[in-house]
């Protein structure tokens, strides 16, 4: 019996050719601090961080690479926007399908005295636009969605968002986590004021290392979440007003840093547009595939369309014990998937999934259409047993 991994949008796996042995360079040969050292092999580290900057700039249409956040992930840079912008008395809009990396930090925020309001959606988790338009008011300090849903793969009008966002003088958040390097996005051309990813999913970069970039007027907004040695402007007792050290404090995570550069170079590499609709295509086969139980007692979450979501297909086997079927599906068939609440329970509750949980199976350019089959089969065994 093979493995077969169907746990993406957990994190991806294999990561992209050359990020391993970047990293090992990184810690067998080059190994000194970024900003700190006068010598040349800091400096050509630097550069290389820059380097990294630059692409992931370049990529996702920031304004500047001096805007480009290393964090130590993707929960990291949501908090640091969300914690860094909303003071008591503000009001600010989120879904409720949001990971917990947004709704903790913004019930917490809450508890502060932030008033929240919430972005309407239908129970196959997609935003309700006419009415989310109703809740988006210019009273709002700043308005956070995720990009495309955890749990679903609904994907959400990010770009439409982002023009009533502006229209209405709202900052406008978006968690990228599930979509940065899946699905094209421009900050400028979406009008987004803070986009947060990971490396370590659709990236294919490793674990441990976030990015965050920023408008210049959200950057200048922004009170720093943690403060701390910069190398640079140590005179100041305060954080240097300049980015990206006013929101980088500490050594940053250069391991990772290699790592997420190799997997740019890999990906720049690539006919992308070619891969994005590689994407498209193994997620309607996914759906396609379990579809075919639904008179079976099989239920598949979110909008069952490729076009209107991404290759994170969930299920619920009704009448059965969510948690039981994955055990299964991995002890009898070797594939790999993650059951339970995602980290999203007002996702599940929207969904109607709320507690049982979800069965999630989730693609990766990496996975193969014969792997889809082969659930396929697997999923039909265990629904006939
Ligand atoms: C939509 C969404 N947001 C945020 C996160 C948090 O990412 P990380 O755990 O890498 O910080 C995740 C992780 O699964 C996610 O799926």
């Amino acid at each position: 019996m093979g493995s077969y991994y169907f746990d993406n949008a957990a994190t991806s796996f294999p990561k992209a050719p050359g990020v391993g042995e970047a990293m090992a360079d990184y810690l067998t040969r080059v190994g000194c601090n970024v900003g700190r050292g006068d010598y040349q092999p800091a400096y050509a580290a630097a550069e290389r961080v820059l380097e990294v900057r630059e692409k992931l700039c370049r990529r996702f249409g920031g304004p500047d690479p001096r805007n480009v956040i290393f964090t130590p992930g993707c929960t990291y840079g949501l908090n640091m926007v969300l914690k860094g912008l909303l003071r008591p008395g503000d009001k600010a809009a989120l879904s409720p399908m949001e990971h917990n990396a947004v709704l903790r930090p913004m019930k917490q925020l809450e508890g502060q005295g932030v008033e929240l309001a919430w972005l309407p959606c239908t129970d196959t988790g997609e935003l309700l636009l006419d009415r989310a338009a109703e809740v988006i008011t210019s009273d709002l300090r700043l308005c956070v969605l995720t990009h495309v849903s955890n749990v679903c793969g609904a994907r959400m009008p990010v770009e439409e968002v982002g023009r009533l966002c502006r229209e209405r003088g709202v900052l406008f958040c978006v968690d990228a986590a599930q979509s940065a390097g899946i699905l094209p996005l421009d900050m400028a051309a979406m009008g987004i004021d803070a986009l947060v990813m990971p490396a370590h999913k659709g990236l294919l970069g490793p674990q441990g290392l976030g990015v965050l970039i920023l408008a210049d007027g959200a950057a200048q907004a922004m009170e720093p979440l943690i403060s701390g040695g910069t190398g640079s402007r140590s005179d100041l007792l305060e954080m240097p007003a300049f980015l990206p050290d006013r929101l980088e404090p500490g050594t940053l995570n250069l391991p990772g840093i290699y790592g997420l550069g190799a997997a740019l170079d890999w990906w720049e590499g690539q006919d992308q547009a070619a891969l994005r609709r590689r994407e498209e295509r193994l997620t309607g086969h996914l759906i396609a595939r379990l579809a075919e139980y639904a008179e079976d007692g099989l239920r598949v979450l979110g909008p069952g369309e490729e076009g209107r979501q991404v290759g994170v297909v969930s299920v619920d086997f009704l009448g059965r014990d969510n948690a039981e079927c994955a055990y299964r599906l991995e002890r009898d068939f070797g594939i790999q998937t993650r059951c339970g609440l995602h980290c999203a329970p007002l996702a599940h509750k929207t969904l109607g999934t709320y507690p049982q949980g979800a069965v999630r199976f989730s693609v990766g350019p990496f996975t193969r259409f014969e792997d889809i089959d082969y659930v396929q089969g697997a999923v039909g065994e265990l629904l006939s047993g």
